[in-house]
Parts: C-alpha cells; structure tokens; sequence
C-alpha cells in the first residue's frame, strides 16, 4: 500500500503510441543529440508540459544554455538573457515558466509585475548573482559619487535597485554609450567590464566578479585546439578572461555567438561558453563540427523536464519580488530595454 503521496517528479510517465506520433517532429530536430533510450523518458515529459502550458495560458522561455529537450521541446521562446528580458516583457501569457536561473525569473517579474512567473528550480543561482549584494553597491556609490552604475542583469533585484540602468553581454556596449559620460561603474563582473573597456572610450571601474563556468578557459586552450586544427573557429562569451577573447576570432552574447555560427557555417567551431549551447545549434547546423571543449553551468543543469511540468501542476514556486525594491529594480531594467 501507497503510503505517501509520490511528488510528480518521481512518478515515469508511460510513452504511448499516440505521444511518439506527437512527439515525433521534434525528435527528428533531435535524434543525433538524444538516444532513443532517452527520448522515450523525454517524450511523456514534452507531451504533458506542451498540454498544461495550452491549459495555463503559460509559455516557457528557456534561455541558450538549457538542455536540448527543453530548448527544443518545451520552449516558447528560447534566446540570451536580453531576448528573455524583452519577450518577458512583450507576453500576453498568463503564466511565464523561466527555465534558465533565479535572476533571469527575477527580471521576467520585474517587467511582468502582475503575472504568475515560475521557476522549476529555486536554487539555480549564478555566481555573478552571488558575487555582490546591495550594500556593495551601495559603498561602491559612496567611493564613486556621481559615477551611474551600469549592472549587468546576472544580479539579484536588490543590487539592481541601486543601480542606475541595467545591461546584458548583447547591449552592453550601447548601454554604457548611451549614458554620454566619461565614467561608469559596470558590475559585477570583472571580465565583462574588462571586455568593454576595450570597445570602448568610456573609463570603466569595475567589481571582482566572475562567471564561474567562463573563467575557467585559458588562452592556453585555444592555442592548443588551433595547433591541432587549422581551420577551427573560436567563438568566446565575454564572461571569457581577456587573454581568451584576444585569442578568439568573434566575442558576443548567447544570441551573438549563435547568430554568428549561423551566419558563417564554418567547418569546426569552438563555442567558449555552456556546453548545451553548441548541442542546441547542432541540433539546426548538421553541417557544422562543433569542437567538444566547454563548461557545464550547474544552476542552469538544475532544470529539467519533470521540474518544469511539476511547476505547471502545481503552479509553483512563484517568484516574488519584494515591492519595496521592485520598482527601483524594474526603472533599471526598462532602462535598459529603452535603450536598445
Ligand atoms: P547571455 O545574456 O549572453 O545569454 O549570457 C547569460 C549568461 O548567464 C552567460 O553565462
Ligand atoms: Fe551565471 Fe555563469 Fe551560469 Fe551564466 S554560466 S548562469 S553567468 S554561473
């Protein structure tokens, strides 16, 4: 006898003929990324999210780094972290489901005070999130008076709501221009500020902050991977070290570096940034070897199918902001989507 009730995500759900048929479209996109094995675990998965998101008025925006059965079988909208701000934003959805991490639900609130936004997974964090709080920002203004604090979007609401205007890796660039200024303070990652500095004739202090999945390549490893293969094109994320950025052939966003793949279709890449990236546009380039050498973002792999069909079940864990620092948060954030 059943003693407890089983959470939703214990429970396998069978794969029938009626969801293979379903399904099928979006396995043929998938089949040379996910075995068959697998996809039969998967295809209940996809079939029941895609039924409870009609049944919601919900939709899922999934960011790049999500795995391919969520980016390519559950998302509504997949993009960077800018796509996501601004479809967030743009939805008329009831319900938005964030499958990527905390501060990305977090923003998605921001702009969407009176929607339900879930997360699958409370505890997908970031270490740029963690790297700063409030009053770090708060001392780095009393150090810096006058000089606007630009805050790239991996932060949490509180350190959003003491910053000037907000900004992602896509728009950074035209963000910190747009403020006409000599100086700004671009927090908190070091390496991104480290990036822009060199774009740019704006003086740029920074936060020590990193990335913890970008920070481990080395421009070492490039010049390995170009010593055994003369044609490969590397394509790095500005949370990269500078030394890696120097050594590679194209710098940008999620989008931008995706953009760029498609644009150039080059022989063999290496994508300097979370693995799941280049398996979602192999999954759409088959023409193009992606060179196997990235890093996995815990927080990100946090996310899986059975969580994000049991937040739609079970309507939960919203996301809240406290509204004490929400609208502060949010004038940054639709500062940043004025610009650009
Ligand atoms: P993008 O905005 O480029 O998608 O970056 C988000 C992120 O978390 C990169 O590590
Ligand atoms: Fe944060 Fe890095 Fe993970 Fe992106 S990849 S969510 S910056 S820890």
């Amino acid at each position: 006898m059943q003693t407890q009730t089983q959470p939703a995500t214990a429970k396998r759900l069978p794969f029938t003929p009626e969801i293979e048929a379903r399904t099928a479209p979006i396995y043929e996109k998938l089949n040379a990324q996910i075995p068959l094995v697998e996809w039969h675990l998967f295809a209940p998965e996809i079939d029941a999210i895609n039924r409870l998101k009609r049944e919601r008025n919900a939709i899922v925006l999934a960011h790049n780094y999500q795995t391919p059965e969520i980016y390519h079988g559950v998302a509504d909208i997949v993009g960077d972290s800018l796509a996501l701000a601004r479809e967030a934003a743009d939805s008329d959805a009831d319900v938005i489901v964030l499958a990527g991490v905390h501060f990305m639900a977090e923003t998605a609130k921001l702009v969407n005070p009176n929607k339900i936004v879930l997360m699958p997974d409370m505890e997908a964090g970031c270490s740029l999130a963690s790297s700063i709080t409030a009053q770090d920002v708060r001392d780095l203004k009393a150090k810096y008076p006058g000089v606007p604090v630009v805050t790239y979007v991996n932060t949490s609401a509180d350190v959003k709501a003491e910053s000037d205007i907000c900004c992602t890796s896509g728009n950074v660039l035209k963000v910190i221009e747009s403020l006409g200024v000599p100086r700004v303070l671009c927090i908190p990652d070091e390496y991104l500020a480290h990036y822009v500095a060199t774009q740019t004739k704006v003086e740029i202090l920074s936060w020590k902050g990193k990335c913890e999945v970008h920070e481990l390549f080395t421009g070492e490893d490039i010049q390995t991977f170009r010593d055994s293969m003369d044609d490969v094109v590397v394509v790095a994320h500005p949370e990269c070290p500078p030394d890696v950025i120097r050594a590679a052939d194209f710098t940008g966003s999620t989008a931008e570096m995706t953009a760029y793949v498609r644009q150039h279709r080059p022989s063999n890449v290496l994508l300097l940034t979370e693995c799941s990236m280049s398996s979602n546009i192999a999954a759409e380039l088959p023409d193009v070897k992606f060179v196997p050498s990235c890093g996995l973002c815990p927080h990100m792999k946090r996310i899986t199918l059975p969580k994000i069909r049991r937040a739609l079940e079970t309507m939960s864990p919203v996301v809240t902001v406290d509204p004490a620092i929400a609208a502060r948060a949010r004038a940054a954030v639709e500062r940043m989507l004025a610009v650009v």
